[in-house]
C-alpha cells in the first residue's frame, strides 16, 4: 500500500473578499496569528501526511513558496502545482496526478479550518480506509452555500448536490476529502457543470454510485469555520484568539505538530523557536521543549 499523500487546494480568485484579496491570495490572509493555510496544513500533518502538494494560481505561487519553503523545516516535502484557472475542485486531482503517482490522498481546501478534541482520531479512522472515499458532513444553518448531503429514511446517503436552491438536509460536505487512488482517473470523467467547473460533488457522486463513499458526520464539539466572507473571517480569527488566550496553547501550529509527530528533533525545534521569539507562537515551542525534558 502506497502511503497517502496530501493536497491543499489554495487557488481561486477570492472575489467575495475583494478588495482584501486583490493584492494577496485568500489563503495567505491571517486567521488571528497565522496565515490561513497553516490550519488546513495542520490537519494533513495530524493525519500523519508528510508529502503534500500545494495547488495555487500561477501568480500566487511565489508567495506560498516564500511562506512554506520546501517543507524540510518540518521534516516534510512540499510540492507546488499551478492551477492556471479556477476550473473546479475536482480538477485538483487531474493536476496532481503525477504527484500522487497512484497513492490515495487527503485533499483539504486551503480556506477550511477545523478544530476539535478528538480530531486526530477522526482523521486516523478516515486514513485507515484505502478503498473508496470518506468525507465529512457538518450541520450548518446555511447549507445552500455548500455541497449538501441528502439522506434516505434509513440515514443512507442518497445524493450530494452542489449549492442546491432547496437543500435536502442541513449537512454540508466539508472541504476535506479522503479519496482512494482512483480519484484522478475519475476526475477526468467529470463533465463541467453549468458554471463551467469540475465540481467536487460530481466526483463524490461517482464514488457514491459505486457504493464506495462514506459520509462521516462531524458532530457537536467540532468547529468547522467559514472564512468566505469578511465577517466570518474575523469571527474565525476571534475564535482562534479566544482559545489560544484562554488555554495558552496554539491552534494550527505546524511546528508543534511536526515536533509531536517526531519529524523534528529537539535541536530543530530549538532553532525554529528562535525565529518566533517575539511572540506566542515561539513561546509555545519553548514550552513544548521544556515539557519534554
Ligand atoms: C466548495 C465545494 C463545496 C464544499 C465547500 C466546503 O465550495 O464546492 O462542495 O461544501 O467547498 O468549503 P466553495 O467554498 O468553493 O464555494
Amino acid at each position: 500500500m502506497t502511503k497517502r499523500k496530501g493536497i491543499i487546494l489554495a487557488g481561486g480568485s477570492g472575489t467575495r473578499l475583494y478588495p482584501v484579496t486583490m493584492g494577496i491570495s485568500k489563503q495567505l490572509l491571517p486567521i488571528y496569528d497565522k496565515p490561513m493555510i497553516y490550519y488546513p496544513l495542520s490537519v494533513l500533518m495530524l493525519t500523519g501526511i508528510r508529502e503534500v502538494a500545494v495547488i495555487t494560481t500561477p501568480d500566487d505561487q511565489s508567495q506560498f513558496k516564500r511562506l512554506l519553503g520546501d517543507g524540510s523545516q518540518w521534516g516534510m516535502s512540499l510540492t507546488f502545482i499551478e492551477q492556471p484557472k479556477p476550473e473546479g475542485l475536482a480538477q485538483a486531482y487531474i493536476l496532481a496526478e503525477d504527484f500522487l503517482d497512484g497513492a490515495p490522498s487527503a485533499m483539504v481546501l486551503g480556506d477550511n479550518i477545523f478544530f476539535g478534541h478528538g480530531l486526530t482520531e477522526i482523521l486516523a479512522n478516515a486514513d485507515a480506509i484505502t478503498n473508496g472515499g470518506v468525507v465529512f458532513g457538518y450541520q450548518v444553518s446555511d447549507p445552500e452555500r455548500y455541497g449538501v448531503v441528502g439522506f434516505d429514511e434509513n440515514g443512507q446517503v442518497t445524493e450530494i448536490i452542489e449549492k442546491p436552491d432547496v437543500p435536502a438536509s442541513n449537512y454540508a460536505v466539508t472541504g476535506l476529502y479522503f479519496l482512494d487512488s482512483s480519484a484522478s482517473e475519475k476526475a477526468k470523467r467529470v463533465k463541467p457543470s453549468p458554471r463551467g467547473e469540475l465540481e467536487i460533488t460530481t466526483l463524490l457522486e461517482m464514488y457514491l454510485n459505486e457504493g464506495a463513499l462514506k459520509v462521516n458526520k462531524m458532530r457537536r464539539g467540532y468547529a468547522w469555520l467559514d472564512t468566505g466572507t469578511h465577517g466570518s473571517l474575523l469571527d474565525a480569527g476571534n475564535f482562534v484568539r479566544t482559545l489560544e488566550k484562554r488555554q495558552g496553547l496554539q491552534v494550527g501550529s505546524p511546528d508543534e505538530i511536526a515536533y509531536q509527530q517526531g519529524w523534528m528533533s529537539r535541536s530543530d525545534i530549538e532553532e525554529r523557536s528562535k525565529v518566533f521569539n517575539k511572540n506566542d507562537y515561539g513561546k509555545n515551542l519553548d514550552r513544548l521543549i521544556k515539557e519534554r525534558k
